[in-house]
């Protein structure tokens, strides 16, 4: 992409700051907003065809528009910054190195929807994103961007960063408002949607990062230009974290809809010298694995889908022939185990025998029927828990399974994994030896 957007200022000196980010035409969004109606605004929101980029990918302005009008308590913005999906690491970079994109972002969204306080819930690990936020909001406040009367206008908006405790499922919206909230990081069953009853029981919009930094541009070039940076119901440019056995590993900017093969090749610079591609999650670790045979699919939602998985986040891994898959499955499952809240016995138990039975493949103790027994408990979560992060196991686990039979076979067969001990990242001498052993 020859201009950017989301990742402008991220190589621009000191372009986290307040005078570079005004000297690239900074807060001129906001002044325009603040001239613009609500129902103006939303519009432009839902022309844009923006998903949200938190991973489940609803439609912005039409989540927008579920946000009441009146309410007898305050309404909050709570921004989705807990970015704890492995894979994914895309939003810390706005956070770090254009914070006031971001809360550019917020202000004229409290604006539209008559949003009193912002919290944005930043993962608790990420401290230099933490204080780069404090620092943008200073500054912000200092300028007239926020607190009362914000640019002249009727307008009060006051902005927090709240640290995580570091839980995944503190990123689920309903986990973020308890945690929010100073409890346990538990989901709520839905409904009520926080749009409904949120934060502090008032009427709450939640929207991930990267959404929420999409805003200023569509304000300023409106909502069909950044419609047309993208495939049918898939608006406007968006970051893409590419990880695992490439050249070029890093978060790049491009428009919905690239090919993961583009991604692959003319972003990430292509596999690494003597790899060959074995599989990728397109999404963040909760997708469907996916085979190499499948690289032209276009990142969009229902393309994505179509193909076979999921647009999740838009952070890929790719995983080389080096790569045991049975190990990943089993990675993951420890994972997702580790961080289920325990509320929900499917997640909870459900998970837990997920990873004994992978570590039984994997460690040479597997048997033939374990392979059903995996689809069963993969059966026995899938939908039957409040929050989606039952489905974070059995999704994946359930496409390792059925895509890498052979291999899960191979391993019960020969009691023990036939590939090297090795991690995915691992160092590159080791890795080098790891792909002679394979090979
Ligand atoms: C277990 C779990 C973890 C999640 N973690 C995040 C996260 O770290 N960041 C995020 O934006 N959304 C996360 N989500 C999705 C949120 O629940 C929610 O859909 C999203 O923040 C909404 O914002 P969006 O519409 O802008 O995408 C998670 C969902 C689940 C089930």
């Amino acid at each position: 992409m020859e201009e950017l957007f989301l990742s402008r200022n991220f190589k621009i000196e000191n372009g986290h700051t307040l005078p570079v980010y005004e000297s690239g035409g900074g807060y001129q969004r906001l002044k325009k907003a603040l001239n613009m109606d609500s129902a103006t605004i939303i519009d432009e929101v839902k022309k844009s065809n923006l998903r949200g980029r938190g991973g489940a990918g609803f439609p912005t302005g039409v989540k927008w528009g579920f946000m009441p009008k009146e309410s007898e308590l305050p309404k909050y913005l709570t921004v989705n910054a807990d970015e704890g999906e492995p894979g994914t690491f895309k939003d810390r970079y706005i956070m770090e190195l254009d914070p006031h994109l971001l809360i550019e972002g917020c202000i004229i969204t409290a604006w539209t929807l008559g949003l009193r306080y912002g919290y944005i819930y930043v993962r608790g690990e990420l401290q230099f994103a933490i204080r780069r936020l404090e620092a943008a909001i200073k500054e912000a406040y200092a300028k007239g961007y926020l607190g009362q009367k914000i640019q002249g206008k009727d307008f009060d908006f006051d902005l927090y960063v709240h640290p995580s405790g570091g839980a995944y499922i503190c990123g689920e919206e309903t986990g973020m408002i308890e945690g929010l909230e100073g409890k346990p990081g538990q989901p709520r069953m839905k409904p009520p949607f926080p749009a409904v009853v949120g934060a502090f029981n008032a009427p709450t919009l939640v929207n991930n990062v990267e959404t929420i930094a999409a805003i200023p541009w569509i304000i300023e070039r409106g909502g069909e230009w950044w419609a047309s940076m993208g495939i049918e119901k898939n608006g406007g440019p968006k970051l893409y974290g590419l990880s695992g056995h490439i050249k070029k590993p890093g978060v790049y900017e491009a428009p919905s809809g690239v090919s993961v093969r583009e991604l692959l090749e003319d972003y990430g610079g292509g596999m690494l010298d003597g790899s060959d591609l074995k599989g990728y999650i397109p999404g963040g670790s909760s997708c469907r694995v996916m085979l190499p045979d499948t690289l032209d699919a276009l990142m969009g939602f229902e393309s994505m889908r179509e193909a076979g998985s999921s647009l999740g986040t838009g952070c890929i891994t790719f995983m080389d022939h080096t790569t045991c898959m049975v190990r990943i499955a089993g990675r993951l499952a420890h994972f997702y185990h580790h961080e289920s809240c325990g509320q929900c016995t499917p997640c909870r138990e459900g998970s837990g025998w997920a990873t004994k039975v992978l570590d039984q493949i994997e460690n040479g103790n597997g048997r033939m029927e374990d392979l059903d027994l995996l689809l069963d408990i993969c059966d026995n979560i899938e939908g039957n828990t409040i929050c989606a992060l039952g489905d974070s196991i059995s999704i994946p686990v359930r496409s390792y399974v059925e895509l890498f039979t052979q291999e899960f076979e191979d391993h019960i067969r020969r009691k023990g994994c036939p590939f090297p001990a090795w991690s995915l990242r691992s160092s590159a001498s080791t890795r080098a030896e790891a792909v002679a052993g394979a090979e």
